[in-house]
C-alpha cells in the first residue's frame, strides 16, 4: 500500500510513539488502535551507581533512539511516509532525557510535514489498559474507574472518567513507593533497581516477621518517607545486636517491607473506592508489577467486589506503547501541540 493511500485515501491512522522520560528508549506504532510494534531499549549503566544517573541516561537515549524507532517501524512494517502522527512523552521526567524524545519526534514531524501530540507521562500509564495487540485479551475498564498509579516516581490514586477526563484524588506527599522500595533494596545492598529484587526475595520472607512505623496521612494521600526512615532506624538498631542482620533476615526484611507498603497503598485505594463508589479498580506504573500488590488487588477484590485491571507487565513499565495509544485517542480529538512546545520535567495530571 502506497503511504499516499494510508494517510490522504484510506482512513487508516498510524501513530509512532517515543518514550524517553527516565531512563528507558522506547518506540511503539499503533495501527487504528491495535499496537504493531514496541521496541525498548534499558539503560544498564546506571546499574553500578545505584540509580539513574540523568547525563548518562540522556546521553544513553540520544544513542538509542534511531534504532529504536528503526526496529519498531520495521517490526511494524511501516515506513515513516505511512505515519499520521507522532506521539511523544512530553512530561514528567528527567529534563535531559526528555529533551532527546522531544527533539527527535520534533525533527521527524517536521520533515514528515505532520502533526505531533504530546503525551503526559501518567496519562499514558493509565491509558496502558487499552493496548490493544493481536493475540492478547482485550478487556479494558470502564469510565469511571479507579486507577493507582505507581512507580519510581509517583504514587496516586486517578479518578478516570473518561481517557482525556482525569482527576488525581489522593498522591504521595513525599517519596513515591518506588522509590521507598529502592531506597530500602539500596541500604540492603541489593542492587538497582531494587523493586524486583526485593519482590524475589519477599516471596521467600515472612511479612509479619518484623515492624516497621505506618504513616498516618488524612484523605487519599500517600507519605512513604517516614517509612523509609524507620526501615533505615530500625535496621540500625538490629545490626547492633547483629552485624550480619542483613544476611540473616533478607527475606523477611523484603518481606515484611513491602507488606507496610503494600498495606498503605490499599487501604488509601480502599477508602476511594468506597467513598466514591467505583469498584473497577485498576493499577499501572512499575511498581504494578509488584508480585505481593497484584496479590492484594486480587484479594481486595473478592472482598470488596471488585472488578479488577491489571495490565501485561511489559505495559506496566516505561514504554511507548502506551504513549502512542494515548497519541491515538487525542488523534480523533485533533488535539495536536505546536513545534514550539517544550518539554517539561514536572506536571500533573490535568
Ligand atoms: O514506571 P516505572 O518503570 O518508571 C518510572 O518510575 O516512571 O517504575 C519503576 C519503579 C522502580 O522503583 C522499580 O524498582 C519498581 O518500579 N519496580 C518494582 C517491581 N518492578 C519494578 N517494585 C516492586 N516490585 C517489582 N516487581
Amino acid at each position: 500500500m502506497k503511504s499516499e493511500e494510508l494517510r490522504g485515501g484510506s482512513s487508516s491512522i498510524i501513530i509512532l510513539g517515543i518514550e524517553s522520560s527516565c531512563d528507558d528508549t522506547s518506540a511503539a506504532v499503533i495501527k487504528d488502535g491495535v499496537l504493531l510494534s514496541n521496541v525498548t531499549a534499558s539503560q544498564a549503566v546506571h546499574e553500578s551507581y545505584g540509580g539513574v544517573v540523568p547525563e548518562l541516561a540522556s546521553r544513553a537515549h540520544q544513542q538509542n533512539i534511531v534504532p529504536v524507532v528503526d526496529q519498531a517501524l520495521k517490526r511494524a512494517g511501516v515506513s515513516r511516509e505511512d505515519l499520521s502522527a507522532i506521539a511523544f512523552t512530553r512530561g514528567p521526567g528527567l529534563m535531559g532525557s526528555l529533551l532527546v524524545g522531544v527533539s527527535f519526534a520534533k525533527g521527524l514531524a517536521a520533515s514528515l510535514g505532520i502533526p505531533m501530540i504530546e503525551v503526559n507521562h501518567l496519562q499514558g500509564h493509565v491509558l496502558a489498559h487499552f493496548i490493544k495487540a493481536e493475540g492478547e485479551e482485550y478487556n479494558p475498564p470502564k469510565f469511571p474507574f479507579l486507577c493507582l498509579l505507581v512507580s519510581g516516581g509517583n504514587s496516586q490514586i486517578i479518578k478516570v472518567k473518561a481517557y482525556n477526563d482525569m482527576e488525581v484524588i489522593g498522591q504521595t506527599i513525599d517519596d513515591a513507593a518506588g522509590e521507598a522500595i529502592d531506597k530500602a533494596a539500596k541500604v540492603m545492598g541489593l542492587g538497582y533497581p531494587g523493586g524486583p529484587i526485593i519482590d524475589k526475595l519477599a516471596r521467600q520472607g515472612n511479612p509479619n516477621a518484623l515492624q516497621f512505623s505506618k504513616p498516618h496521612i488524612p484523605g487519599y494521600d500517600y507519605s512513604f518517607s517516614g517509612l523509609k526512615t524507620s526501615f533505615l532506624y530500625n535496621l540500625r538498631d538490629w545490626m547492633k545486636e547483629d552485624p550480619d542482620f542483613i544476611e540473616h533476615h533478607k527475606e523477611d526484611l523484603a518481606a515484611s517491607y513491602e507488606k507496610a507498603i503494600v498495606d498503605t497503598l490499599m487501604n488509601k485505594l480502599r477508602l476511594a473506592a468506597r467513598d466514591l463508589r467505583i469498584r473497577q479498580i485498576a493499577m499501572a506504573g512499575g511498581v504494578s508489577a509488584n508480585t505481593g500488590l497484584r496479590n492484594a488487588f486480587h484479594e481486595y477484590a473478592e472482598k470488596y467486589h471488585w472488578k479488577i485491571f491489571i495490565p501485561k507487565f511489559s505495559y506496566t513499565t516505561d514504554n511507548a506503547a502506551m504513549i502512542a495509544i494515548t497519541g491515538y485517542f487525542k488523534y480523533q480529538d485533533k488535539d495536536f501541540c505546536p513545534m514550539e512546545a517544550p518539554a517539561y520535567s514536572r506536571v500533573t495530571i490535568k
